[in-house]
């Protein structure tokens, strides 16, 4: 190196103030993976290693002696490297406070606010929270009331905006991180276990656990103050760890003959790229160029803003939004901050705070990344500094990201934002308006999603001398991320409309030139729906200033902001950029009814294990310490439909680093089976043998030293496939049917038609026939992927923690597997990180392949797959075609049904032969008059299908509302009275769900129904829909209720409790955690069954209940944990063990009373122990026929509002009652409720699992696959949870609420589709057409793309040339 400098430092850092210091480490390091293999905190989960979930957030601490100052800030662990950390303190949600030491408040109120169901995400929320408070602080804001943070509602909301959860619904997490804020309303905050009803608002305040400012938490230990020097620099001899300090270092250091040995070398910043582009190359060093002053400096003269490449973006939106009165313009101020809150939509906050301009910059240089900054930088006429070797030079930005890929070695130092004063061009001309915006439409209006489209317009403007108009002087419009290279200047507009004075026929002229210019490249989605989307913003920028009469002077008086807002005001037009950052959930309501007569069951209780949850102290299957000898696994799988498997080589080096062994079914002992997974209907083998039969198919185990290794070494996996002599893969439900290739429906699950269909069609006034939907796949998304880890134990034994919904079944498969009696196999699950159906059937292979390997190589083995890998591998929620002719009269009452309904099982039977009984159970809440059907499960190859929660039954239930919605169309009816219209009655409920009928008192939906349109004002609402409708032309809402009729099974599970010697209780079930909250529910009934012994301190015991995890050899015969009802049936094995041992108790007690007076709980345990009672109970709780099958009702209005520019959806509001019989505990039941409606929503309006045309999901990860986030959530969320009395067949009154709220989401589908209708009246009005042609399906999801065309991809054009016939 040419640069000498004494730089023989480790490094050093703190993590939750424990000292680190390390004399080496492999450079690709990254924070993650060293937090959670080599240190005590596992806190940090590891979910999408991609920086879009956030459950690896960190916050990160540095000091700076000068200053004297410590900087916090979040980050995504998963993305930041070691080596970069060098100086920095850490700090985890393990170290805010402990079980042993005391939780912090953030720790208490997210369990207290229910915030916490599988817990995965919680460490990341709560740090991300935790940050937000720390930064408040340091804000300038007064003094807030004692017990209170600095920080606002609004930014409470916004420090997790980034953070994915799968199961709350968000609404609880929010409200316990607003219940932080200085300014909330306590009566805006939910359902919590620290309030009473009737509380007035100090005592509530008072009730939270107090939040001490003046007490946080340092988050920069003294003692690395102290070890804090200049030279901190990590020794790059070591380390293989750059860290120049001077431009001059840098380039000497690039052509010095270290970095030029062949060796792969990488300029880093923040690193966070690694998220987008996941490199495969092994660096072998690293240059990080945050030390070099000329990168990391923001320079600020009249001329603009220089921006160092190395800046963060968080730092450039401070940069940008700094408001120095005399330095700029008041317009160039504007543009800036305008520049700022577009930049707030990159990403989350946690990449923001690492992620480098200089960075994102180069990748839209390099590797055509779709940038947000390239295109706003574009449009303001930005210039870069670029230098490669010696030459230095300053180009425009747009010239740089037109010039073929920079060499590796060619650095951007800096990026200059001008001031308008600086390119003016019309100088003279005082009353010159200069007018900016940008745009971006993207499936999350927060950000944490790439957009579809971005744009940036800057115009220079004046009035028109001669006339009303306005002159655009010239203006610079860019464009990006459509699917083109780079972003773009759309000169030929520019050029158009420079000079013109704006009228409707410039306008339409303008967008004809866009539509030519905005052309994604071939291969692009929606190309259609981007160029509209185009079109859309130029609209929107300049159709303010046209036809504006006698406004035109207060527009340029005034200025443009002013001027849209008077726009806004006329409700006839719509602002896409200029709002504030939208607002999130404004607000939500819980009304629960509360029910003392099981105390404690029926009580909200905080769910059991939410604070260890919370601090990080949960365990999941992957935080379990490697044992010695530890190695770790994943699976090689197919990339063909069908095909012979020749071979598997690993190139170019045969055994790639790490790797020590690859397991295929030539491997299975002898003995053993090539079984993977087991369901009721058949087997699936666990790995392919000579033939694959679907992509996505297992076919090797690649065993390494660590996970990083395995996952890297499938990437240069090489599998040498042959078609020969194949006939074609099935690919395709009717190729399926035309191949008669159908699994087998058992009778049994085949649901019975009702009625005569001939005579319910001669019956009716209309018909359709033949009308088509296709419903396609959901992924799960737990944000725990599948997990296991396999030790082999003495005698051919093997113990497996497996995180499973059901360990029993894995256990035979293992078993099996391994050819080894089932006594020799034992597993083991403590809770599952979010399981959603996919921790079922999908969990099996995975243990069982790390039980094979473990068995062959005599070593522990785990595996925690990585995201891209689940995703392909899982399956997931089954597509359908779905063909149906309908009978109805001329008032909307249905006469007859008919459907032909074929499912894509996919490559094996799996659960898919229950799917016709499950679609058919909800679609049959409509009394249809006459159903008949033809459901054929179809074998494909695909991957197999699995149960998501609501398997089949969200498909049902969807499809019966498509009808109700055609019929509705048809005849111009009102849906909603369409809808009521076809409601059972009892008596038509009973001819459709024959078997168990309800009592009719039970039959709860009517009133259901009836109650909601009170409480949510249904009516009143429809009305000012309608209003709202008339007066806007770019914004359409909708509004519309559905009903749910659910089916339950309840199953056989067994259940056992304990008492011991203290008293303190231990209670073992079939069922599994999964965040549902079955412990919580558990120990609730174990606390009241033994409370029926009648001894002083019975009321006490829930605090000496632990229920503990599953072991597949103690307690045998689990079962399934799916179908929402494990939860009841493990509480009643429990409340069965608890008779028992009352009865055992009982004679004790009464002889100690009648001796003694009263007897205190632990002195009658103590007693029974000196006698040898027994007090271990074990139960197999089986329903009997009468009570095995039960229905639930529920009810939900969602309003929704449109834009149809953008086609995004907002759900302004949801109103939810759901019968939850007598819940055991309402808190657990809301947050089912909750969670499941927004999965539902993801289901309905966002995810999309996409498959290429061999059928290999190409949706690998958080880029691609948008589940909610909690700025896509109802605005308003009010959930009700009646209590209907008693329901002598069922659990202590309680109903299961876990699936049915998932398909009350088809709500927000349907608003969306009444909104749409109204768009395309408007469009036909436009067009001059009548306006009866406007049926038309709404495909699941409606994405953005979507409801965009279904709204008119040509919207804009049709309105303007409307417009100008009028004129
Ligand atoms: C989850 C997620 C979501 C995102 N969403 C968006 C989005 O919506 N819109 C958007 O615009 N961006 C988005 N990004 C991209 C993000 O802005 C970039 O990843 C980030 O800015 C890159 O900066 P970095 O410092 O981490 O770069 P690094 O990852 O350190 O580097 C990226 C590349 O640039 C090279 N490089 C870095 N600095 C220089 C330099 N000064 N000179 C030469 N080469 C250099 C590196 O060698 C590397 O090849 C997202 C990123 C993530 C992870
Ligand atoms: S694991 Fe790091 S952001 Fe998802
Ligand atoms: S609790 Fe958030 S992912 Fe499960």
């Amino acid at each position: 190196m040419a640069v000498e400098r004494e730089t023989r430092n480790n490094l050093v850092f703190a993590v939750n103030g424990e000292r680190f210091e390390l004399s080496t480490v492999d450079p690709s390091t990254t924070l993650l993976e060293f937090l959670r293999s080599r240190t005590r905190f596992k806190s940090v989960k590891l979910s999408c290693g991609e920086g879009g979930c956030g459950a690896c957030v960190v916050l990160l601490s540095k000091y700076d002696p000068v200053l004297d100052q410590v900087e916090d800030f979040t980050a995504s662990s998963c993305l930041t490297l070691l080596c970069s950390i060098n100086g920095y303190s850490i700090t985890t949600t393990e170290g805010l406070g402990n079980s042993k030491d005391g939780f912090h408040p953030i720790h208490q109120r997210f369990a207290g606010f229910h915030a916490s169901q599988c817990g995965f995400c919680t460490p990341g929320m709560c740090v991300s929270l935790f940050a937000a408070l720390v930064n408040a602080e340091k804000a300038t804001q007064s003094e807030p009331s004692p017990g209170f943070s600095k920080l606002t509602v609004s930014e409470a909301e916004k420090a997790i905006s980034g953070n994915l959860c799968r199961c709350t619904g968000y609404r609880s997490i929010a409200d316990a991180c607003k219940s932080f804020a200085a300014d909330v309303d306590v009566e805006d905050l939910g359902l919590n276990s620290f309030w009473r009803k009737g509380e007035s608002k100090e005592v509530k305040m008072s009730r939270l656990p107090f939040y001490n400012r003046n007490k946080e938490i340092c988050t920069f230990p003294e003692f690395l103050k102290k070890e804090i020097r200049s030279s901190m620099l990590l020794d790059s001899k070591r380390f293989y760890w750059y860290n120049p300090v001077s431009v001059k270092e840098l380039q000497s250091l690039l052509e010095s003959n270290e970095t030029n040995d062949g060796s792969l070398i990488k300029l880093v910043a923040g690193n966070t790229g690694m998220g987008y582009y996941k490199e495969l190359e092994h660096y072998d060093r690293y240059i990080d160029l945050r030390y070099i002053p000329e990168l990391s400096s923001i320079r600020r003269d009249p001329k603009g803003i220089e921006i160092g490449a190395t800046i963060t973006i968080s730092k450039a939106i401070e940069a940008l939004k700094e408001e120095n009165k005399s330095e700029f313009h008041p317009k160039s101020e504007m543009v800036f901050k305008k520049i700022a809150n577009h930049m707030e939509k990159i990403a989350s906050g946690f990449i923001r705070n690492t992620a480098s301009i200089g960075g994102n910059l180069m990748m839209a240089q390099r590797k055509n990344f779709p940038s947000d900054i390239a295109t706003i930088l574009v449009a303001v006429g930005s210039m870069v500094y670029i230098m490669t070797g010696p030459t230095c030079e300053r180009i425009m930005l747009e010239e740089f990201l037109e010039r073929p890929p920079l060499s590796s070695k060619t650095l951007l130092l800096n990026v200059k934002i001008p001031s308008w004063e600086s390119i003016k061009n019309i100088s003279s001309e005082t009353d010159t308006m200069l007018l900016f915006e940008t745009y971006r439409a993207a499936p999350r209006p927060l950000g944490n999603a790439l957009p579809y489209l971005n744009a940036a317009f800057l115009a220079e403007v004046s009035p028109c001398k001669t006339s009303d108009g306005i002159i655009v002087n010239n203006c610079q419009l860019a464009f990006g991320a459509y699917g083109t290279k780079h972003a773009i200047r759309a000169r030929q507009v520019e050029e158009f409309l420079a000079g013109k004075i704006l009228s409707l026929d410039v306008l339409y002229e303008a967008t004809k030139l866009v539509k030519a210019v905005v052309v994604p490249e071939d291969g692009t989605s929606s190309p259609a729906y981007r160029s509209s989307l185009a079109i859309g913003f130029l609209f929107d920028f300049f159709s303010p200033l046209i036809d504006n009469g006698g406004k035109i002077s207060n527009v340029l008086l005034e200025g443009y902001i002013k001027n849209v807002n008077a726009y806004k005001s006329n409700q006839n037009h719509v602002q896409l950029a200029h709002d504030n950052l939208p607002s999130l959930l404004s607000s939500g309501k819980q009304v629960i009814e509360l029910s003392e007569e099981y105390h404690p069951v029926g009580e909200p209780i905080t769910k059991s294990g939410a604070a260890i949850q919370a601090s990080g102290e949960a365990f999941y299957v992957d935080d379990i310490p490697s044992p010695e000898n530890c190695l770790h696994g994943t699976f090689i799988y197919s990339t063909k439909p069908l095909a012979w498997v020749k071979g598997i080589q690993f190139q170019p080096k045969p055994l790639p680093d790490g790797v020590a062994s690859i397991i295929t079914f030539k491997d299975i002992p002898k003995g053993g089976e090539n079984i993977g997974s087991k369901s009721i209907f058949g087997t699936e083998p666990l790995f392919a043998e000579e033939l694959t039969q679907c992509a996505g198919q297992r076919l090797a185990f690649v065993v390494a030293d660590t996970q990083k290794h395995a996952d890297k070494a499938i990437n240069f996996a090489v599998v040498d496939y042959d078609l020969e002599n194949l006939e074609p893969p099935i690919l395709s439900v009717e190729e399926a049917v035309k191949r008669s290739s159908l699994f087998e429906v058992p009778p049994m699950f085949y649901p019975k038609q009702v009625g005569d269909i001939s005579k319910g069609m001669a019956e009716a006034d209309h018909k359709i026939l033949s009308a088509e939907i296709k419903l396609g796949s959901q992924y799960y998304f737990y944000m725990e992927s599948q997990a296991a880890l396999a030790i082999p134990d003495e005698d051919n034994c093997m113990v497996v923690y497996s995180s499973s919904q059901v360990p029993e079944w894995t256990h035979a498969v293992i078993a099996k597997c391994l050819g080894v009696p089932e006594h020799n196999v034992r597993v083991i699950t403590r809770r599952v990180g979010g399981a959603f159906g996919g921790k079922s059937i999908k969990a099996m292979p995975v243990a069982t392949a790390c039980a094979l390997a473990a068995h062959k190589l005599r070593r522990p083995v785990r595996i925690y797959l990585d995201r891209k890998t689940d995703m392909i591998m899982a399956g997931g929620r089954h597509p359908m075609k779905i063909t149906y002719s309908v009978g109805f009269k001329s008032n909307g009452k249905i006469t007859a049904l008919q459907l032909d309904i074929l499912i894509n099982a996919g490559l094996s039977p799996d659960i898919s032969p229950i799917m016709p009984h499950n679609i058919l159970g909800p679609l049959k809440k409509y009394d249809w008059g006459a159903l008949s059907f033809d459901i054929k499960v179809c074998k494909t190859n695909h991957s197999s299908k699995s149960a998501m929660r609501a398997p089949g039954e969200v498909q049902g239930s969807f499809i019966a509302e498509a009808v109700i919605e055609h019929v509705a169309s048809t005849l111009s009816m009102d849906v909603d009275s369409v809808r009521s219209i076809n409601l059972h009655t009892y008596d038509s409920l009973n001819l459709f769900y024959e078997s168990n009928a309800d009592e009719p008192l039970e039959y709860t939906l009517p009133s259901i129904w009836d109650k909601l349109a009170m409480s949510s004002s249904l009516h009143q609402r429809t009305e000012k829909v309608k209003e709202f409708n008339r007066d806007n032309k770019w914004r359409k809402r909708g509004i519309s209720r559905i009903p749910i009729v659910h089916e339950f099974f309840v199953r056989p599970t067994p259940g056992k409790v304990s008492i011991l010697s203290d008293g303190s209780i231990v209670v073992e079930v079939g069922g599994i955690e999964l965040g549902q909250g079955l412990w919580t529910k558990v120990k609730q009934m174990a606390a009241f069954g033994l409370s029926s012994i009648q001894c002083d301190g019975v009321g006490d015991l829930l605090d000496k209940v632990r229920v503990i995890q599953s072991d597949s050899l103690s307690l045998i015969q689990g079962g399934f944990t799916a179908g929402s009802t494990t939860s009841e049936s493990s509480c009643e094995a429990v409340r069965l063990c608890c008779n028992i041992l009352v009865e055992r108790l009982r004679p004790l007690r009464e002889r100690l009373q009648d001796q003694m007076g009263s007897i205190k709980w632990e002195m009658l345990i103590a007693q029974a122990y000196m006698l040898s009672v027994n007090l271990s109970a074990s139960s197999f709780f089986v329903p009997d026929l009468t009570s095995m099958q039960y229905r639930i009702y529920g009810a939900a209005v969602s309003e929704v509002e449109v834009n149809i520019l953008t086609g995004e959806t907002t759900i302004l509001q949801t109103d939810i009652i759901y019968d939850c019989g007598q819940s055991l505990n309402p808190a657990v039941d809301l947050g089912q409720i909750e969670g499941a409606f927004v999965q539902g929503v993801g289901f309905f309006m966002l995810e999309e699992y996409l498959t290429n045309s061999d059928g290999l999901v190409v949706a690998e990860g958080t880029w691609t696959y948008k589940i909610p986030t909690l700025d896509t959530i109802p605005k308003q969320f009010n959930v009700e949870i009646q209590k209907s009395g008693h329901h002598q067949k069922r659990v202590l009154s309680s109903k299961a609420s876990g699936e049915p709220p998932l398909i009350l989401a088809a709500s927000v589908h349907c608003a969306t589709r009444a909104a749409i209708k109204e768009a395309r009246k408007q469009l036909l009005s436009w067009s001059g057409k009548d306006e009866c042609s406007s049926t038309f399906q709404l495909e699941v999801p409606a994405t953005m793309p979507v409801v965009k065309e279904h709204c008119g991809l040509e919207s804009v054009e049709r309105y303007l040339e409307w417009r100008m016939g009028r004129k």
